[in-house]
């Protein structure tokens, strides 16, 4: 049994270990899930075996493997490409490979191999591409590889191969294709060298012999011989060795053929035309000539190319080119980064196609005259042009691609006359002049792409793109519009399916711009200056698909955001200045609910407010707004409530103070029987009659009078209220046509009745003085109301009718004053004498 520290101290050490090697758990990198693993310079020296067997992928390049034994990948049935690059892998054993019956790419760059046995490569039934270069091979014929049927391309360049010989197997690979030999030591070719290839015609072999130190060739080597093409670059040390070696390509029949050096492998001083004497026994379809720098010769020195369809030159030293020989049937002419002293004023009848460009010494267009010329390419050459474009300019009426681009100054005051079949046009980078006087475009009505970008044009006339009826594609970014608005130009495009109108500095867009452009698919907006962004300028585009408006200053969308067109499927917002503000919750909302066609919407950022600044749009919050709302609806609503209890704190103010009073005057005794509200023109009424027989009467009552009783120097209505009701127990309310029309009586009787309603007093009692007419009292709608539901005193002027008045006043005064028990019970029964109704 193992104690227990021992078990402790194993599983501390094993923690310890995989501590200090975490990536030899997993050392390669899942590029492609169970697809494609990297494992690149990790050290290993087997294959890891925790790649799943799904793996098609498999880079296990700079790892020291060192040997392949037999059946190393047969857990990787699926591979299709195995990098071996660096592995100081010696030796491939039989079998290595068996297994993978898919594998189509073997790479085996860099590796020392010194035994490969003849079932190495054995079980690769789908290899097409077998790279070797740099792999000590000494000949190809100890190369293993005559099984290998599917093969399309070996490349062996690289290697220290001497000899030229195909070996016989070559004839069992009837689908190689392209065979590298560069950057070997092969010095001769000779004639058997190449039997194979004669014997096996059906070959369409692309060879490639650069950089191989060839001093000879013999006679006739290629004599018989068909191929697909064949590179000699970098490969002859003299003129004459050239000159020697070309001559006896005799006999070749190559689609194309490449000669010339590289940029940084330069062995001929100078490059003699006469090597191109020994061209004439050769077929050749296509000539590419590559970094001849000094060719002193002509172009009459082509001589032996004039049956030659296609003639590249790059980088090659040609002072003339204008006189190409009539009978020179070269259709397709490229001519790149070459040293010229004029641009050439060509004339050729076969000429179909012209490429130009990148060339030096050519400042000022000259007229062409190529008649069958379909296709030219003027691009990156410096060139100005006096006045474009017409017929006399290229000489031709079928021109249907025509590349300014990348030039000086283009001044365009032709109108294009005689070029009318014209499809693309590209103008991008150079500067146009007079290109918004007059409609310059008017008779290109076949034109299907034109590019003006970043050609200083300043949009100032609507009818610049009048005639383009058939155009696709226009592309005008880097310009500018007059105002910096985007008038309406596109009217008569309506073919029109890609438009860009980025970096025009657009800081608005003009009513019913796209209107027509009903098949747009694409609108490029990006990096301008608008600042709002209305859907109703896009309603008309019901086909469009993308939509650009990154790099503007938007702060938001305003109008019907149902208005962008259903279609849309990229929208791209990014980099705006986007306010996320409450204000544009409808938008801001808008923007998450459409994230799925919405772009970079991680580059969708907030600019003001100053607090949500460089905060991602998707990240506002709606609910925020509803607390703004809540907390403005809970404001008004304060806002209103204060200043109602404001205003009947106003109007009531007096009830207000009564009620306070109230509380504490209703516990104490009061001073006064009654406070007797009436009008001072009933003031004789009141001092003759009331006061005499209440005060001085059986039994005495006092009565609170405020001409006597008031304190002088207090606010009255403090008076009525503190002297009058808060200190008597009840309320006499003469009514009479003067009380009626009083206001302030009113006040006071409205006093009164809160007084009444609120200590519940027993009450107020009415003393109607006179006859009041009904309509009058009527006016008073709340006296009338109680006088009709209460009982009242009439005074009547005569003995029997004080008697009665008298007698019944007294005992509503009484109620509720503790007197003598048998009075209060007489009271009771009086009180429903007194209670009748009107
Ligand atoms: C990879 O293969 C394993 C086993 O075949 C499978 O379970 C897994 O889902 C696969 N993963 C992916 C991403 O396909
Ligand atoms: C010959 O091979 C080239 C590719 O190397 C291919 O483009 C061409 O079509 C082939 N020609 C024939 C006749 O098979
Ligand atoms: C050209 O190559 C031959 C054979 O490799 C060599 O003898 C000769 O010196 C070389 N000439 C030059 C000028 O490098
Ligand atoms: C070009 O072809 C014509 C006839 O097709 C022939 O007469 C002439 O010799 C050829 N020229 C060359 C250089 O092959
Ligand atoms: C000429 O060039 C054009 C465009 O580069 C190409 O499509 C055409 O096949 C070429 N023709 C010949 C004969 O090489
Ligand atoms: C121009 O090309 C057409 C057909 O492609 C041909 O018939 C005509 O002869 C050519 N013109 C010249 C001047 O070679
Ligand atoms: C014109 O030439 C430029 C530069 O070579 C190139 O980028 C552009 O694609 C060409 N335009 C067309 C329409 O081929
Ligand atoms: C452009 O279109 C309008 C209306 O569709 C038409 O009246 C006008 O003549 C057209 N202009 C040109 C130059 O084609
Ligand atoms: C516009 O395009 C359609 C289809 O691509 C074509 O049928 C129609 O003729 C074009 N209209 C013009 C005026 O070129
Ligand atoms: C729009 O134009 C800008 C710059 O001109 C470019 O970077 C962007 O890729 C274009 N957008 C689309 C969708 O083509
Ligand atoms: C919009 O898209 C739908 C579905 O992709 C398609 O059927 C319809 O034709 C499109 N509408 C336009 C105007 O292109
Ligand atoms: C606020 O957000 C919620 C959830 O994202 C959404 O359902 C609701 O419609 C939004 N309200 C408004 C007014 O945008």
């Amino acid at each position: 049994m193992i104690p227990p520290f021992c078990l402790a101290g194993t599983l501390m050490m094993a923690l310890f270990l995989s501590c200090l090697r975490p990536e030899s758990v997993d050392p390669c990198v899942e590029v492609d899930p169970n697809i494609t693993y990297q494992c690149m310079d990790q050290n290993l020296n087997k294959i890891p075996d925790n790649i799943p067997s799904s793996v098609k992928n498999l880079d296990l390049s700079f790892n020291p493997l060192k040997t392949l034994g037999s059946h190393s990948f047969s857990n990787f049935p699926e591979l299709q490409l195995l990098d071996l690059s660096r592995c100081e892998i010696e030796t491939i054993e039989d079998d290595a490979y068996q297994g993978l019956q898919l594998l189509s790419t073997l790479i085996l760059t860099g590796n020392p191999i010194q035994t490969l046995s003849q079932g190495s490569f054995s079980g690769l039934e789908n290899l097409q591409n077998l790279v070797a270069v740099e792999i000590k091979l000494a000949s190809l014929e100890i190369l293993p590889i005559g099984h290998l049927i599917t093969l399309k391309k070996l490349n062996v360049a690289h290697n220290i191969i001497h000899s030229s010989k195909l070996p016989e197997y070559f004839s069992n690979l009837i689908n190689l294709e392209h065979l590298d030999l560069s950057n070997n030591y092969i010095q001769t070719i000779s004639h058997k060298d190449l039997q194979v290839l004669r014997e096996n015609p059906q070959h369409n072999l692309s060879l490639e012999l650069s950089l191989n130190p060839i001093d000879f060739i013999q006679p006739r080597a290629f004599q018989g011989i068909r191929l697909h093409e064949l590179t000699l670059r970098s490969n002859f040390n003299s003129t004459n060795v050239m000159k020697t070696c070309i001559q006896n390509l005799d006999g070749l029949q190559v689609h194309r053929l490449i000669l010339g050096e590289f940029k940084n492998e330069r062995n001929v001083e100078s490059f003699d035309p006469s090597v191109m004497e020994g061209l004439c026994n050769v077929v050749i379809d296509e000539f590419r000539l590559t970094y001849a720098k000094e060719f002193s010769g002509d172009i009459i020195d082509f001589n032996c190319l004039a049956n030659v369809s296609a003639v590249s030159l790059a980088s090659v030293y040609l002072r003339h080119l204008e006189e190409i020989p009539k009978y020179f049937k070269w259709e397709n002419l490229t001519v790149i980064r070459c040293d010229l002293q004029q641009f050439p004023p060509l004339k050729h009848p076969f000429l179909k196609h012209l490429t130009f460009t990148t060339n030096k010494g050519t400042t000022s267009f000259n007229d062409m005259n190529l008649p069958n010329l379909t296709y030219l390419d003027l691009s990156s050459n410096g060139l100005s042009f006096r006045s474009c474009c017409s017929y006399d300019d290229f000489g031709t009426s079928i021109l249907k691609h025509l590349n300014l681009s990348f030039n000086g100054v283009i001044s365009m005051s032709a109108n294009f006359m005689g070029l009318e079949q014209l499809e693309y046009l590209d103008f991008q980078h150079s500067t146009l002049k007079k290109a918004t006087e007059f409609p310059v475009f008017l008779s290109l009505e076949k034109l299907l792409y034109l590019d003006i970008s970043h050609t200083n044009t300043n949009i100032d006339f609507n009818g610049m793109f009048y005639g383009l009826t058939s155009l696709n594609t226009l592309k005008m970014s880097g310009n500018s519009f007059k105002d910096n608005t985007l008038s309406n130009v596109f009217t008569n495009m309506t073919n029109l399916t890609s438009l860009d109108i980025s970096k025009c500095q657009l800081q608005q867009v003009s009513w019913g711009v796209f209107d027509t452009l009903h098949r747009l698919q694409l609108l490029n907006m990006s990096h301008n200056k608008l600042l709002i962004l209305d859907p109703f300028h896009y309603k008309q585009l019901h086909s469009l698909k993308t939509l650009d408006c990154s790099f503007n200053h938007i702060e938001t969308v305003k109008g019907i955001l149902q208005h962008f067109p259903k279609n849309l499927t990229i929208f791209n917002l990014s980099n705006n200045s986007f306010a996320c503000t409450c204000e544009h919750q409808n938008f801001l909302q808008w923007v998450k609910d459409q994230r799925l066609f919405l772009v970079n919407t991680k580059q969708m950022t907030c600019a003001t407010p100053v607090e949500m600044k460089d905060s991602l749009v998707l990240d506002f919050r709606n609910a925020t707004c509803y607390m703004h709302r809540t907390i403005i609806s809970v404001s008004v609503i304060s806002v209103l409530v204060v200043s109602t209890i404001a205003f009947l704190v106003y109007k009531f103010y007096f009830h207000l103070i009564l009620i306070a009073g109230c509380k504490k005057y209703s516990r104490g005794e009061s001073t006064y029987d009654a406070f007797v509200i009436y009008s001072s023109q009933d003031e004789d009424w009141v001092r003759n009659e009331l006061v005499k027989n209440l005060e001085e009467g059986v039994p005495p009552f006092r009565l609170c009078l405020h001409y006597r009783d008031f304190i002088p120097g207090v606010a009255i209505a403090a008076n009525i209220i503190q002297e009058g009701f808060h200190k008597s127990r009840k309320v006499i309310v003469v009514v009479s046509r003067h009380f009626i029309q009083s206001r302030w009586c009113i006040f006071e009787y409205e006093i009164a009745q809160t007084w009444q309603f609120l200590s519940s007093h027993s009450g107020i009692i009415f003393i109607v003085l006179e006859k009041v007419e009904k309509s009058l009292l009527r006016q008073q709608v709340e006296l009338y109301r109680l006088l009709s539901r209460n009982t009242y005193l009439e005074w009547e002027d005569n003995a029997l009718g004080r008697h009665i008045f008298w007698r019944r006043l007294k005992k509503a005064l009484l109620g509720g004053r503790a007197w003598n028990p048998e009075e209060t019970a007489e009271e009771e029964n009086n009180q429903q004498e007194a209670t009748t109704s009107t």
